[in-house]
């Protein structure tokens, strides 16, 4: 061996013990911390049955992290508690942070394996259809034929195999019902009426706006939308204290990462907490108060943070997202311009208070709640049966 040789094959092992070196340093790497779960099932036990955001953010707190893991059945569930955590994974990472989970439950056995918000990243797209109940369906641990995929081979008559029965009723139910992103959509409307009641001071202050841009009882248009800052900052408030998907969809690690110290592994569920993103006190102080001025700085709109956080990360985020925005707007700007929007007073002459209640489907629709809608003026009347003739 001549020198040359020699140099070549000490650079070689040299390269080749740093590789090694790196390697085990990642793998003594620690887990993100989160509660401790029992053998077998992990946290099944833990995971919350209803609003589950806010007890993951609890957790985070709890462990002063950005981050938390969970194990369902042997399954690492991450979930991401700041814009920082979600920008550098989800975002600057989304090559190997964009496959959705195998959830046969919803593609297998409901038949959903032509949605686009179930298929694994790079598919042939052939529909975009969502539904509540798949919405329901890929809640982590709700349906323990997702994590032993062999269950979907029981009879139906076995004790525990209701999720068949699920399964069957909501098999195909996209040729009926609903478009891409309408549950969203709907469930943002009903947060932006709910709203309205307990902030009437929000309310009056965009109708004058909107009288002193439109003073003649017409409907607004898309062409208002920059003489109208403070409409489209309530639009955003309502898109950021009801966001209709807490804890956006399910993104798959595709192979082993390391976020901070912690060490990721490949197949893990990530999830990034939306909610807790948008109720943080240092970017929006007083989180749970209903401000659309905090999106406005000298009347001009300033928003402290992108809105369409609401809609996801990476190559995963909703591509209905600017529709979703632009419907929200010209339907709330159009019932600000013509409704009162209050609450209802029971036979005593007292206010009926609302309560908004959510399940814990990964996109939130509102339960039904009482309230009034009354026309603001007589030229309002005309304007509202005009519009409802011509549509
Ligand atoms: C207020 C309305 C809406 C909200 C808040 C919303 C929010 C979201 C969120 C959070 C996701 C998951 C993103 C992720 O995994 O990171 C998503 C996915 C999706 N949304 Fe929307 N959405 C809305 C309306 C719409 C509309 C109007 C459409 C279609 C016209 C639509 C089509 C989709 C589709 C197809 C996906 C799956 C994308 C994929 O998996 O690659 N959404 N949406």
């Amino acid at each position: 061996m001549n020198l040359q040789e020699a140099c070549f094959l000490g650079a070689l092992v040299g390269l080749g013990l740093v590789v090694d070196m790196l390697v085990r340093r990642r793998n003594r790497q620690p887990a993100p911390p989160g509660p401790p779960g029992l053998p077998i099932i992990g946290n099944l036990r833990d995971m919350p049955t209803e609003s589950s955001w806010e007890k993951y953010h609890a957790w985070c707190k709890e462990y002063n992290s950005d981050i938390i893991e969970l194990n369902v059945l042997g399954r690492p569930l991450v979930i991401l508690d700041t814009i920082e955590a979600v920008n550098e994974l989800l975002d600057k990472r989304s090559a190997i942070y964009s496959n959705r989970p195998r959830m046969p439950m919803v593609t297998e056995l409901m038949g959903w394996d032509f949605n686009i918000g179930t298929m694994p990243y790079g598919s042939t797209i052939l529909s975009l259809t969502r539904h509540p109940t798949v919405l329901q369906a890929v809640v982590p641990g709700k349906y323990l034929v997702d994590t032993f995929p062999i269950l979907k081979h029981v009879p139906d008559w076995m004790p525990f195999a209701t999720f068949k029965k699920v399964a069957r009723e909501n098999s195909g139910v996209e040729q009926e019902d609903g478009g891409a992103g309408s549950d969203n959509t709907v469930a943002t409307l009903a947060g932006f009426v709910f709203a309205m009641l307990s902030n009437p001071e929000a309310q009056a202050q965009a109708q004058s706006e909107i009288d002193s841009v439109i003073p003649n009882g017409d409907l607004p248009t898309f062409e208002d939308k920059d003489s109208l800052p403070y409409v489209t900052a309530l639009v955003m408030e309502v898109f950021r204290c009801s966001i209709s998907s807490p804890i956006g969809g399910p993104h798959v690690l595709q192979e082993d990462d390391v976020y901070k110290r912690y060490r990721l592994k490949a197949g893990s569920i990530v999830f990034a907490n939306i909610w807790a993103i948008f109720h943080d006190e240092v970017t929006y102080p007083h989180p749970f108060s209903f401000k659309p001025e905090r999106f406005l700085k000298g009347g001009k709109l300033n928003p402290v943070q992108e809105i369409y956080t609401v809609f996801g990360f990476g190559r995963r985020i909703c591509p209905g997202r600017y529709m979703a925005f632009s419907t929200i707007w010209i339907a709330v700007a159009s019932m600000l311009a013509t409704f009162n929007i209050s609450k209802v007073v029971d036979k005593d002459g007292r206010a009926i208070e609302p309560v908004l209640k959510y399940g814990n489907s990964s996109s939130c629709l509102p339960a039904p709640f009482e309230c009034a809608i009354t026309p603001r003026r007589p030229d309002v009347e005309r304007t509202i049966v005009m519009a409802s003739t011509v549509n």
